[in-house]
């Protein structure tokens, strides 16, 4: 039967006529507990859900739709190591990267932890021996620029974890990234670098991506345009991935080398040896401490009961506005500076994963799958796409996020963020009535003809969903929990929808016909191109 043909779903759609007419102002009227009622708290991540579109009945006939579709098997699926990336025949294993509990995980007969904690240890001895000098750059210096050089996942979230965690960054250590193959980016990141106390680690589970490949043998010209030489680059370059051929014939020894296993999807490595340059700056101990905090969401994602399961209640919430009332996008408003990058890696996690059409038996899904994820920091979005949120025509649900103490204590700032992270919430659940902008404007004088003239511009409708997220603090533990809860949201939606999320050929079809059209930049043959392409390829030739 199909999704939108069954019973939970049909529930919904007339359980939605009920709810839509509803304004939230009257939900928080009828129940002072709402608050209370509509949160959760679990590894350290505290969720206040009640400024959403629900009513109990509407979390129990949700739920009923995560039951029907199987969302319980697909955790559990997860968890064992099943196949469940069936396009590509393959398990989804980035929870086994940080479980700390080492309970065994077994895929084709074989423990995968035993890998996982190898490399682990791996990990650690190589950072105490650049810590030490004991592996240090050409000349004997010791190695204190890291620079990662990797793109979509081997950038997106392993920025996140170094940025939002920059208060725990080692004394002395700098980490830049290059991820574009904009020659801009490289340019601009070795720019004032020491060629001697740099270290430069290719991440690439596959060793063959062009802007990582690119990139990495750009740096290596500019290390050869400083004076180093090819033998010197293995003293300068080491790499993460699954190629060791492609990373032996870069130069780089394999005794530098850290694995990558197909288990591992791009978008969820931040916790495997892709994470490396950031464990070197942060200190494996910190390292260790997000892979602990995420390994806390993993088991409460996979023991909690469904209501009382935050990844699975964030999912099924997305479910409700992108299915019954239509909305398109969801936002992420992070009111926490070091969480700057957080929208962009939730954009790859979710989109990557959910922007699919077919279900995992290749049947057309007849339903909305992947919503677009989009964001930024509070309080910069308040003046600038916060206008839409208010007062545009689209429903936008949101999600609030902000840590409870700063690491920067300046005068009142913290204060102030805070207030404006509610007064925001506050708005978009409240707005303002035609009746209270006419009593304003009246209250400041302006006569009755120009104050109902002007009234309408100042309606704010309010009954605008949101969710509000609390972290204590933005340590390595809560930064770890909170990502892992948002790759959770989305295998939830994902088994709804019933989608492989963990496949990428959308992606993938981008990349092989870059290479076509690379090939044609330097030929000049247009044959297999339309008007367009032909017209804009011939264009670049005559400009270069
Ligand atoms: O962006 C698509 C993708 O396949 C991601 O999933 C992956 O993180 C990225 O490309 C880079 O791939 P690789 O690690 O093989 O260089």
């Amino acid at each position: 039967m199909a999704l939108n043909q069954s019973p939970a779903w049909d529930n919904l759609v007339a359980h939605q006529k009920t709810v839509a007419p509803v304004h939230l102002k009257e939900l928080f009227q009828q129940d002072a507990e709402r608050g209370k009622r509509f949160s959760l708290e679990a590894a350290g991540i505290f969720l206040d859900y009640s400024k959403n579109r629900i009513t109990s009945e509407t979390m129990e006939l949700l739920l009923q739709l995560a039951q029907q579709q199987g969302v319980p098997q697909r955790i559990e699926q997860m968890f064992s190591g099943a196949y469940i990336n069936g396009s590509e025949h393959r398990p989804v294993l980035h929870v086994a990267l940080r479980n700390r509990s080492n309970r065994a995980i077994t895929v084709d007969g074989s423990n995968v932890m035993d890998e996982v904690n190898a490399t682990l240890t791996k990990m650690q001895k190589f950072i105490q021996a650049v810590d030490s000098g004991e592996f240090a750059g050409y000349t004997g210096k010791k190695l204190r620029t890291i620079v990662n050089i990797g793109i979509g996942g081997s950038f997106l979230g392993p920025k996140v974890v170094s940025d939002a965690l920059k208060p725990y960054w080692q004394e002395g250590y700098d980490l830049k990234y290059i991820a574009n193959i904009d020659g801009t980016d490289v340019a601009e990141t070795v720019k004032g670098l020491d060629p001697e106390t740099t270290l430069f680690v290719v991440c690439s589970k596959s060793f063959g991506t062009i802007e990582t490949l690119k990139n990495a043998q750009a740096c290596r010209q500019w290390f050869y345009d400083c004076g180093g030489k090819p033998e010197h680059v293995k003293h300068h370059f080491i790499a993460v991935s699954t190629n060791i051929p492609a990373a032996t014939e870069f130069g780089i020894d394999e005794a530098n080398m850290f694995p990558m296993w197909d288990w591992v999807g791009g978008r969820y490595s931040l916790w495997s040896a892709i994470g490396l340059p950031q464990a070197i700056v942060l200190g494996f101990n910190n390292f260790e401490k997000l892979l602990s905090g995420a390994h806390a969401m993993d088991e409460h994602f996979r023991t909690a009961p469904l209501a009382e399961n935050l990844p699975v209640i964030l999912g099924m919430l997305g479910v409700w506005y992108h299915n019954f009332f239509g909305a398109e996008s969801h936002a992420v408003l992070a009111y926490d500076e070091y969480l700057k990058d957080l929208p962009n890696h939730l954009q790859q996690v979710d989109m990557e994963s959910n922007g699919k059409s077919v279900t995992v038996d290749g049947t057309a899904v007849s339903w909305q799958t992947g919503p677009v994820i989009w964001g930024g920091t509070g309080t910069n979005g308040q003046h600038a796409y916060h206008q839409l949120l208010h007062q545009g025509t689209r429903l936008i649900p949101a999600d609030f996020i902000m840590p409870l103490k700063t690491h920067n204590p300046v005068a009142d700032h913290h204060a102030q963020l805070f207030a404006n992270y509610l007064g925001q919430q506050q708005a978009m659940l409240e707005g303002k009535t035609y009746d209270e902008v006419l009593a304003e404007l009246k209250a400041k004088g302006i006569d009755d003809a120009r104050a109902k003239e002007i009234a309408p511009h100042k309606i704010i409708p309010g009954n605008r969903p949101c969710n509000s997220i609390l972290l204590e603090k933005a340590t390595p533990e809560t930064v770890g929990a909170l990502i892992a809860m948002y790759e959770h949201k989305v295998c939830v939606q994902g088994a709804v929808w019933e989608v492989n999320s963990f496949d990428q050929w959308g992606v993938e079809l981008g990349k092989v016909l870059g290479n076509g059209v690379y090939s044609a930049l330097e030929s000049g043959n247009l044959e297999n191109y339309d008007s367009s392409i032909a017209q804009l390829i011939e264009k670049f030739r005559s400009a270069q």
